[in-house]
């Protein structure tokens, strides 16, 4: 599309872009302005470059680093992001541009594709196939940047906010990929490429660990308060559809693992298997730190988000009534066996008798369940494997933008 090369505008037709994410090897086919402020809030945009067939490498090489701001018009703005898409890597490997333009570009494009494996038609086999490369392809051209020290200063600029369930998938995908990187002798492998494979694995089932929910019903899913009992389970097996989803897909069996068995716990408290110790494969470990240590620090909207030093503290805290937690827990699946409803007769004067049961039922599960959540923030360390928590600790202590020494 032929765009003219002036316009006078109040600046909202314009995004601006860093020059430096222009990629002076891929073709450009959107043009880039600069911006003079006028009066009345108004600015004149003129054209600097109208495509990059219109120039010489060298020259837009030497243009790209005197510029420090260009604007695309919005109308070009599906070509810019298809661009975007397409130098991906170039993007989160440019040694100058800031990790939090990084992140921002890699967090767009990671939630669209999030999205859409979310909103994807599992019953069609092309579907799940298109899905599973679309990640894949954004998780290999993110690796470099994922599995690095530098991009946790991301991740720390991500925490606190809101909870959302794709933003919560990239980041348990992402932090799994550093985690692995800086923890390479944790792994049977003889190569970098290996590793590579394996971070890619993890950080795919990382992006799909929670794609089950897209069975649970709406009204669990977005509860505002406490799930009770029967809620909880029907919450837990998002682990086994999530598996039953992807199972006929290329997905490899051990992101299908990881996804499975990321809610087991070490003890053999967790689900949905209950499995302990060496039955819990490595990579299903090290995402269930991940996926906790994201949902602490996340605000929720019946609570609010933890600093990674409190969320981590809770994590690695021994609980004092451990053994009542697991009671409580043991008494999750026993409830659901017995239905809090009971069947209210005709009978006007048994009604209200059954109701008022019902009530006490009710109320009393509800206290169960206040219970069993206020006791299990007082030490988890039983749900995971203490030398990987550990080492996770040290793992993100690395980037200067989490100060855990305390807890070392
Ligand atoms: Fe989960
Ligand atoms: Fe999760």
């Amino acid at each position: 599309m032929d765009l003219a090369t002036d316009f006078f505008d109040d600046g909202s037709s314009f995004i601006a872009i860093d020059p430096l994410s222009i990629n002076p090897e891929a073709l450009m086919d959107f043009s880039l302005f600069e911006r003079f402020p006028l009066k009345n809030g108004q600015y004149r945009f003129r054209c600097l470059l109208v495509d990059s067939r219109s120039i010489a490498r060298d020259r837009l090489i030497e243009l790209l680093g005197a510029w420090e701001i260009v604007y695309i018009h919005c109308n070009q703005n599906l070509n810019y992001a298809q661009y975007v898409k397409n130098n991906l890597e170039f993007i989160l490997n440019h040694a100058a541009i800031d990790v939090k333009n990084k992140t921002g570009t890699l967090v767009n494009l990671a939630t669209e594709v999030v999205q859409e494996s979310f909103a994807a038609n599992f019953a069609s086999p092309k579907d799940c196939q298109r899905v599973i490369e679309n990640i894949e392809k954004l998780i290999s051209q993110a690796m470099n940047f994922i599995s690095s020290i530098e991009s946790l200063k991301g991740i720390a600029d991500l925490i606190g906010h809101d909870y959302q369930t794709h933003t919560h998938s990239i980041k348990v995908g992402w932090l799994t990929a550093t985690f692995i990187n800086s923890n390479p002798d944790l792994f049977d492998v003889s190569s970098d490429a290996q590793l590579r494979d394996i971070m890619i694995q993890a950080a795919a089932a990382g992006f799909l660990h929670d794609i089950g929910k897209i069975k649970i019903p709406k009204s669990v899913i977005n509860k505002k308060g406490k799930l009770d009992n029967l809620e909880y389970v029907i919450m837990q097996s998002h682990t086994a559809y999530a598996t039953s989803l992807l199972f006929e897909t290329q997905l490899p069996r051990s992101s299908m693992q990881t996804i499975l068995y990321h809610h087991e716990n070490e003890d053999g408290s967790g689900y949905p298997c209950g499995f302990s110790g060496d039955q819990i494969p490595l990579i299903a470990k090290v995402t269930h730190i991940c996926d906790v240590f994201d949902a602490l620090t996340s605000k929720r909207p019946y609570k609010e988000a933890r600093s990674p030093f409190e969320a981590l503290k809770i994590m690695a805290g021994e609980n004092p009534y451990l053994e009542t937690l697991q009671k409580f827990e043991a008494e999750v699946k026993e409830n659901t066996k017995i239905p809090v409803i009971t069947i209210v007769r005709d009978d006007y004067e048994a009604k209200l008798r059954r109701l008022r049961e019902r009530e006490m039922l009710e109320e009393a599960a509800e206290k169960r369940v206040e219970a069993r959540i206020k006791l299990r923030d007082l030490g988890m360390s039983h749900c995971f494997d203490k030398d990987l928590l550990r080492r996770f600790i040290l793992t993100i202590n690395r980037s200067e933008s989490f100060n855990l020494s305390r807890l070392l």
